[in-house]
């Protein structure tokens, strides 16, 4: 503030003078009703009635006036500063006003809109295809059979004419299950099922066994130390190659549409003879001809196996306590997880067993 000034400079205080304490006021009044929004007007406040706006600049001029003059300068300047103080008050309101009434209806919320409180989840694909491939056999007369993921190593291996020192007992990468006196593992295959079922139920028999299995390998795109299989086991009079092929190429078209290519490899399991391996052509690279080398898929073979099958051994059935003398049969035992992956383009087995509810909802509740 400046001090009285006794030297009085009326050029000075020309910044008093009833026309410019006017034109500031209305310039400031102006300014207030033109600011759009709060953050302007917080502007305006500082530029006309901050401590550096030009009516608080001229304030402090008061005091440089003759006496007689003051009192007047300062109800001029006086009532202008308050004019726009009150006009800011208002202008203030105003924006506050709007600016609510703008956010009510960005935060409308339409409460008559559907919506689902408690998001579900999905079916797994690989138990929503089980229940298909099981369907598809009772759909032809035949039964599920299920056993145990802790299996005896009798039935998982020597009911399947895999003895003690039997190769194909150490090539199937065995979780063996404490104590070992009690010689159980975790399943390899669902073919035990077939034993158990043997021994429990006289033939006809016509089975199928859906199911969990277990090897100690390590998870990649390919393999998972848990997946699946479905078995199936026919036992009757007169049952042979034939059958099993026609009811694999069935099964095949249920699976994967009509005109999908099988082909039947020989091949060798402990618990069928003749055995057989069945593939499937690649469902990347779809067998392409010349073979595609950098197939990942397939690896340049162009086919897939799908599965193992075979006419039961006769030492199996013997086990079983079934007359082979009286009695043939057929089994196989394929993937589910290739099923699914074939089916559905699915090129990771990662994908199925990371437990993302977002793998799972692609395929609603079908598959
Ligand atoms: N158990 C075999 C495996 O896991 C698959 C298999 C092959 C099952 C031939 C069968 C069969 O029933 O007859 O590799």
């Amino acid at each position: 503030m400046s001090g009285p000034n006794t030297s009085y400079d009326p050029v000075r205080v020309a910044a008093l003078s009833a026309e410019e304490v006017e034109r500031m006021r209305a310039a400031g009044v102006a300014a207030v009703q033109g600011a759009g929004s709060l953050e302007e007007l917080k502007a305006v406040r500082l530029a006309h009635a901050g401590d550096r706006s030009p009516l608080a600049l001229a304030n402090r001029e008061i005091g440089a006036l003759p006496p007689q003059a003051r009192k007047e300068a300062g109800m001029r300047v006086g009532r202008a500063r308050s004019e726009i103080a009150t006009a800011i008050a208002r202008r203030d309101e105003e924006l506050q006003t709007e600016q609510e009434r703008r956010m009510l209806l960005d935060e409308t919320v339409d409460v008559t809109l559907p919506f689902d409180r408690d998001p579900r989840g999905a079916r797994h694909p690989l138990t929503v295809l089980q229940e298909r491939i099981a369907e598809f056999f009772v759909g032809m007369g035949w039964e599920v059979a299920e056993g145990p993921e802790v299996e005896a190593e009798w039935l998982n291996f020597d009911a399947l004419n895999i003895g003690s020192d039997h190769p194909a007992r150490t090539m199937m990468d065995t979780f063996f299950v404490d104590p070992p006196s009690a010689r159980t593992v975790l399943r390899t295959h669902t073919s035990p099922v077939q034993a158990r079922t043997m021994l429990t139920q006289p033939p006809p028999i016509y089975v199928v066994c859906p199911g969990r299995t277990f090897r100690t390998d390590e998870l990649d795109a390919t393999h998972s130390p848990v997946f699946h299989q479905v078995e199936g086991l026919a036992i009757d009079k007169g049952i042979g190659m034939s059958q099993l092929k026609g009811t694999l190429d069935h099964f095949a078209t249920a699976m994967f549409g009509a005109g999908i290519t099988t082909r039947f490899r020989p091949s060798y399991f402990p618990f069928t003879e003749p055995s057989a391996e069945v593939d499937l052509v690649c469902f990347v690279c779809r067998g392409a001809e010349p073979a595609v080398d950098s197939c990942r898929t397939c690896k340049g073979e162009g086919w897939i196996e799908w599965g193992g099958c075979g006419v039961v051994n006769p030492r199996v059935l013997v086990a079983c306590g079934v007359d082979p003398a009286v009695y043939s049969g057929f089994a196989f035992g394929m993937g589910i997880e290739r099923t699914l992956m074939f089916r559905n383009g699915v090129h990771d087995m990662r994908d199925m067993v990371e437990g993302d509810v977002r793998f799972a909802l692609a395929f609603g509740s079908e598959v």
